[in-house]
C-alpha cells in the first residue's frame, strides 16, 4: 500500500489527521482521532512494559522547555541543524541534503559539506519542487531545528522545546544517580513530546514537527558492566552493517545477537542487547519481520553525541523508514553537563579494597607568588598545583614554567621550584569519580503506529464480499472487541447486549458497542480498524437450557465460537494478553460464520 493511501486511510477510519484543518492546516502536526490515540497508547504501554517494568528502569517525566544553557551544553544550539536551501523565486524552504539524494542516489549527502552540495544542485539541474525555478546559485544553509522560545515575560532567558526527550534525563543525573544509591548500572525511560522545526515536513507521521519519543538512557560502568546477553543472544536478526551497504554488492547478515556481538559486527554489547530485546518486541506487537532490519548508520551519518549508531527500520510504501535509533553515546552527554552545569555528573566508584597512591601536591608561598605575580597569582599557583599532577619531574629543575590565560591572553611565567613547595605524600583512596556511559535506545512512537497500520492492512474475501480489514494484535488495537445485539427489534437481545458491554467495560476491556445496520457491515467496520473480537448477543444463546451464551468472532478467520456470558471477560481477557484463539475453538462449539440477518 503506498504511503499517501495509508495517511488516506487512517484519516477515514479515525487514527490520525493533519490537524488545524479549520485554519488552513499547520503542516508537520497531526493529531490522532479516536482509534489512532487508542493504538498510540497502547504501543506506549506495551513499550513501558518492555523497556521500563521488565528490565527493572524508572520512569520519569520533565518538562518539555529547557533552558538554552542546556543546548549548549548537549551541542544542539551548534549542532542540530539540517540543510536547508530556498528557493529564489517562491520562497519555498527545502531540505537540500535530500534533493541531491533523490536526485543522485548518493545515500548519505548529509554528511557532505554545505559547498559540495551547492555545487551537486548545481551540476545536476536541481530545481524547486514547489515551482519548478532553477536552484542552482541558491546558497545551502544550516538550519536550526530547535523551536525556540521565550521563559518568563521581560528580560525573558531564552528557552527551547526540547529536540529530545532524553536531555530531561541526563540534566537531572545528579539527582537520578541519588534514587539509584549512586551505584550503575540503572536505566531511565521517559515518553513524551519532543519538537523539531523539520525544513519540510512529510509523509504523514514520518516527519513531524511535535512527535512522541520513548527513550531509554542506560547508564553503565564501561569497565565493568555487561547485558544480561545470554537472555536475547539467540535471537535471529536481519543486520545492514555499514560495511554491507559500503559494497557494491553489499548483502544483510542474518545472524543471532550472540555471534553479532561476538564477531564485533554489532561493537558494543549493550547495544546488542538492546537490539535483541527491540526485535523481540517488534514481533510482539505486529511489525512484520520480513519487512523490518537492523542498520548501522554510515560514519557522517552518526549524531554529533554517537560514537555508534543502529536504527531498526520497517518497509512501509517501498521506502525503509527508521523507526528507532541504538546510539552509544558514551560519556559525551554526562561529560557535557558536568563542564556546564553546577553539579556533578559523575558516579563514585569504590574500589573493591581502599588503594594507596602517591600523590603529587604543591604549597606555593603567596607571600612571594603575590608581589611577584599580582592579579595572576592565583592562576599561577593553580596551574603549578595542575602541573604537579601532571607532570611531578617538572618540579626537579631549578625554576618551573606554567602559563595561565587562554589564547591571546595567555602568558608563560617562570616560578623558583622553592617557592612552589612541592611534595609527593602517600594517601589512601576507596575510590575514584567516574563518567558512566550511555546507551539509548530511542525509539518513536509515531513512526511505530505508522508501521503497524501498514503491516497489518489485509484485503480478502469473506461469505463472498470483499473485505479490507487490519490484522492488529489484540494488545495493540484500538479497541479489545465490539458487542452487537444481532437484531434490535428484540428488547431480550439489546438489554443483554447492553449488560454484556457493560460488565466487559467494568473488566477494563475496550468495548465499542453497535447496533446500526446489518451484521454484516458491523463486522466490517469493525474489521477495518482492526477490533480482534466481535461479540454478539443472539436469540439462540439465551433460548437454549443452560446459562446465557453469546457468539465472539476472530477478525482475521472470521471463525466463531459460542461461549457463556459469565465467561467473556475472562476468555478477552486472556486473548487480549496473548492466548490464541484456537484455544476457544478447542474448548467451546464453533458457529457458521458472518450470517446475514437482519
Ligand atoms: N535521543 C535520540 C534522538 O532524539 O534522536
Amino acid at each position: 500500500m503506498a504511503a499517501d493511501d495509508l495517511v488516506e486511510l487512517a484519516k477515514r477510519r479515525g487514527f490520525f489527521f493533519g490537524s488545524n484543518g479549520a485554519y488552513g492546516g499547520t503542516a508537520g502536526f497531526y493529531t490522532f482521532g479516536p482509534q489512532g490515540a487508542a493504538l498510540k497508547r497502547n504501543v506506549e504501554d506495551a513499550w513501558r512494559d518492555r523497556f521500563t517494568i521488565r528490565e527493572g528502569n524508572r520512569e520519569i517525566e520533565a518538562p518539555t522547555i529547557m533552558p538554552e544553557a542546556v543546548f549548549e551544553a548537549s551541542g544542539h544550539l551548534d549542532g542540530f541543524n539540517d540543510m536547508l536551501v530556498e528557493c529564489p523565486e517562491c520562497g519555498a524552504s527545502h531540505r537540500a541534503d535530500h534533493l541531491v539524494e533523490d536526485a543522485t542516489g548518493i545515500e548519505d549527502a548529509e554528511a557532505l559539506p554545505g559547498e559540495e552540495v551547492e555545487a551537486l544542485i548545481a551540476d545536476n539541474d536541481l530545481a524547486c519542487p514547489s515551482c519548478g525555478t532553477p536552484l542552482a546559485g541558491a546558497p545551502v544553509e544550516n538550519f536550526n531545528l530547535m523551536f525556540a522560545t521565550d521563559i518568563g515575560p521581560g528580560d525573558a532567558q531564552p528557552g527551547y522545546l526540547r529536540p529530545e526527550t532524553a536531555q530531561g534525563i541526563f540534566v537531572e543525573f545528579p539527582r537520578l544517580k541519588e534514587y539509584a544509591r549512586g551505584s550503575l548500572p540503572f536505566g531511565i525511560t521517559q515518553i513524551g513530546p519532543a519538537y523539531r522545526n523539520e525544513i519540510s515536513p512529510r509523509g504523514g507521521l514520518l516527519r513531524l514537527r511535535e512527535f512522541t519519543q520513548a527513550e531509554l538512557e542506560q547508564f553503565v560502568d564501561p569497565e565493568e558492566d555487561e547485558p544480561p546477553l545470554d537472555r536475547v543472544e539467540d535471537v535471529e536478526v536481519r543486520l545492514y552493517p555499514a560495511t554491507e551497504q559500503a559494497a557494491d554488492d553489499g548483502e544483510y547478515l542474518h545472524t543471532t545477537i550472540g555471534e553479532a556481538v561476538d564477531d564485533g559486527v554489532i561493537g558494543s554489547p549493550w547495544v546488542g542487547y538492546y537490539l535483541g530485546v527491540a526485535q523481540e518486541w517488534y514481533e510482539r506487537v505486529g511489525v512484520d519481520m520480513d519487512r523490518f532490519r537492523f542498520r548501522q548508520h554510515l560514519a557522517g551519518e552518526r549524531a554529533h553525541y554517537a560514537a555508534d549508531c543502529w536504527d531498526a527500520e520497517s518497509e512501509v510504501g517501498g521506502d525503509w523508514i527508521e523507526i528507532a535509533g541504538f546510539a552509544y553515546r558514551g560519556d559525551y552527554d554526562l561529560s557535557k553537563h558536568d563542564e556546564y552545569g553546577d553539579d556533578a555528573f559523575t558516579i563514585f566508584k569504590r574500589y573493591d579494597e581502599p588503594k594507596t597512591v602517591e600523590r603529587a601536591t604543591v604549597d606555593p608561598d603567596m607571600s612571594v607568588l603575590g608581589p611577584e605575580f599580582g592579579g595572576d597569582a592565583g592562576a599561577v599557583a593553580e596551574a603549578l598545583a595542575t602541573l604537579a599532577e601532571r607532570d611531578p619531574d617538572a618540579f626537579d629543575a631549578e625554576t618551573v614554567t606554567v602559563e595561565v590565560g587562554e589564547g591571546d591572553a595567555a602568558e608563560t611565567h617562570e616560578v623558583d621550584a622553592d617557592v612552589a613547595n612541592f611534595a609527593v605524600e602517600e594517601v589512601t583512596e576507596t575510590g575514584e569519580h567516574i563518567t558512566p556511559h550511555v546507551v539509548e535506545p530511542s525509539f518513536g512512537v509515531g513512526r511505530t503506529v505508522q508501521t503497524l497500520l501498514a503491516h497489518a492492512y489485509r484485503e480478502d474475501e469473506v461469505d463472498g464480499e470483499e473485505r479490507t480489514y487490519l490484522s492488529l494484535v489484540p494488545e495493540i488495537a484500538p479497541q479489545d472487541a465490539a458487542v452487537f445485539p444481532l437484531v434490535t427489534n428484540d428488547d431480550r437481545l439489546t438489554a443483554l447486549a447492553d449488560e454484556v458491554a457493560a460488565d466487559l467495560r467494568a473488566a477494563g476491556l475496550a468495548v465499542a458497542y453497535d447496533d446500526s445496520g446489518s451484521i454484516g457491515r458491523r463486522y466490517r467496520r469493525q474489521d477495518e480498524i482492526g477490533t480482534p473480537f466481535c461479540v454478539t448477543v443472539d436469540r439462540d444463546g439465551i433460548e437454549r437450557d443452560g446459562p446465557d451464551t453469546v457468539t465472539v468472532r476472530e477478525r482475521d478467520s472470521a471463525a466463531q465460537v459460542r461461549v457463556p456470558v459469565d465467561d467473556l471477560a475472562g476468555e478477552l481477557a486472556a486473548l487480549r494478553a496473548g492466548e490464541s484463539f484456537d484455544a476457544l475453538v478447542d474448548r467451546y462449539e464453533t458457529v457458521a460464520t458472518d450470517v446475514e440477518t437482519n
